[in-house]
């Protein structure tokens, strides 16, 4: 990929894309959890997802290598690789780019595995899940840059017994509040600070395969 697409992109945003052969130096730093397939990363100035999808790469051969025998499990995970990421960008474009990449990335792989077998009801997860993980958002504001410039909130997506998916949403700006410690104060097992965050809204259990924004 071209590491620009245009000079007043450069300097209206610093758009300047990271090249594969950067990215997966950085990413061997902390390999253990890009292979980890539910480990959750957050790319906050994401551009096209240089670094998203490169963790997908990873996470996907996991899920394929332990589970393409069997195809719902397969699903169960390769879902659970995609809701583990995560990305905001200030430039609309740029977030379309992003989702289309990691669904048509994850598309490519499911389909080559399982041809005609494969459900559009799996399809249609990935892509609401990408929704709303890939934000458009300003990650310095921590608020979305259309409409009425809300606060970023973030879903987390947690596997229950199997096919079932508990949804929390998180305001963007509290769990960064939280993870610098500028809130409450507990220690973790470890001796560390450590808090919990309060979720602004909590869906009920879902089907993997039936994700939505309903009650
Ligand atoms: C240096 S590029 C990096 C893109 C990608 N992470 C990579 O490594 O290839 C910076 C990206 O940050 C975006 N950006 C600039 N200011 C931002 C802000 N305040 N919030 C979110 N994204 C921003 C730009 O649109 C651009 O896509």
């Amino acid at each position: 990929m071209l590491q620009i697409k245009s000079k007043q992109r450069v300097i209206d945003h610093g758009e300047v894309f990271t090249s594969e052969r950067e990215v997966n130096a950085m990413l061997d730093l902390v390999k253990q959890e890009t292979d980890r397939i539910e480990s959750r990363f957050l790319e906050p100035a994401c551009g096209t997802g240089n670094f998203l999808i490169e963790v997908l790469r990873r996470k996907l051969d996991v899920v394929e290598n332990r589970y393409k025998k069997s195809k719902l499990e397969y699903e169960r995970y390769a879902v659970l690789a995609v809701s583990s990421l995560y990305g905001v960008d200030i430039l609309e474009d740029n977030v379309i780019h992003c989702r289309k990449r990691l669904f048509d990335y994850f598309n490519e792989r499911y389909t080559k595995l399982y041809g005609t077998e494969c459900s559009d009801e799996c399809r249609a997860s990935v892509r609401f899940i990408l929704s709303k993980n890939i934000l458009w958002g300003d990650a310095l504001t921590m608020k979305t840059v259309c409409g009425k410039k809300d606060p970023i909130v973030f879903a987390e997506w947690s596997a229950v017994n199997g096919s079932m998916i508990k949804r929390r949403d998180y305001s963007l700006a509290r769990l960064l509040a939280d993870d610098f410690g500028l809130q409450g104060s507990l220690f973790s097992d470890l001796g560390e600070q450590a808090f919990i965050p309060e979720p602004i809204k909590e869906f009920p259990l879902m089907h993997f395969l039936r994700l939505t924004d309903d009650e």
